[in-house]
């Protein structure tokens, strides 16, 4: 018998939509471990850069990513993760990983193994994960879905913000037209567009939500 899952409220949404501080404000709120799931895609390419393997060579890719050691564990209510021994926390936005993530996240075989390092997260703690397919793929069971979106131009603006050069529109279409688990909004999601709310905004209402399908705060 597969082990039981905790709790888990699913945030998917697009680049710079504003999802990581919602789901990080509303992990803390909830009393619940918080986990962004693009980090370890991140942490994946970062290995394979590192390597100097080239990301457009599937078969490689896939292959060293079968081979290496990946721990996912909760420490503090945030996730940690290492690579063969190593954490690249510090080099997750890296401009050549923002250029080379979608990519090497599209690969079947890549996702293959991250979802199930996401699912054993559910394992110990009750959990917020942030991601493009966490309602749809990883955790369709869950009833607490939300799908946070902001207009092109307010998420162009927030990434910039951040002082960070990152093409979101390139990373947005490569995520929603890929083969495997595309950024859709899963059918049983609540949308929330969060281009005119600030981010108490839109956990206040993510949390009413919770409240109203009975989750116990
Ligand atoms: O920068 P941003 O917060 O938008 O992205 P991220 O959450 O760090 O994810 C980086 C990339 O990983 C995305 O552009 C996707 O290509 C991929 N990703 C994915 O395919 N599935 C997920 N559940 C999370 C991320």
């Amino acid at each position: 018998m597969g082990k039981r899952f905790h709790r888990v409220v699913a945030i998917d949404g697009p680049a710079a939509s504003g999802k990581s501080s919602v789901a990080r404000e509303l992990a803390r709120r909830l009393h619940f471990a918080y986990v962004n799931s693009g980090a370890i895609y991140r942490v994946i390419t970062w290995h394979i850069l590192q390597k100097g393997i080239d990301p457009g060579d599937s078969d490689r890719v896939a292959q060293t990513v079968e081979s290496a050691r990946i721990s996912c564990r909760l420490q503090n209510n945030e996730s940690r993760i290492l690579i063969d021994d190593v954490d690249p926390a510090e080099y997750l936005r890296d401009d050549r990983v923002n250029e080379n993530v979608s990519r090497v996240s599209s690969l079947p075989r890549v996702r293959a193994i991250v979802v199930q390092k996401l699912r054993g997260y559910a394992h110990h703690q009750d959990l917020v994960m942030e991601g493009r397919d966490i309602g749809s793929v990883v955790f369709p069971d869950t009833p607490y879905k939300f799908y946070v979106d902001a207009s092109p131009d307010v998420r162009s603006r927030r990434r910039a913000a951040q002082g960070q050069r990152d093409e979101i529109a390139v990373r947005d279409q490569a995520d929603s037209s890929r083969r495997v688990s595309p950024l859709v909004v899963a059918k049983d999601a609540h949308v929330i567009d969060t281009s005119h709310l600030t981010i108490e905004g839109v956990v206040s209402e993510i949390i009413a939500q919770l409240k109203r399908m009975g989750l116990r705060i």
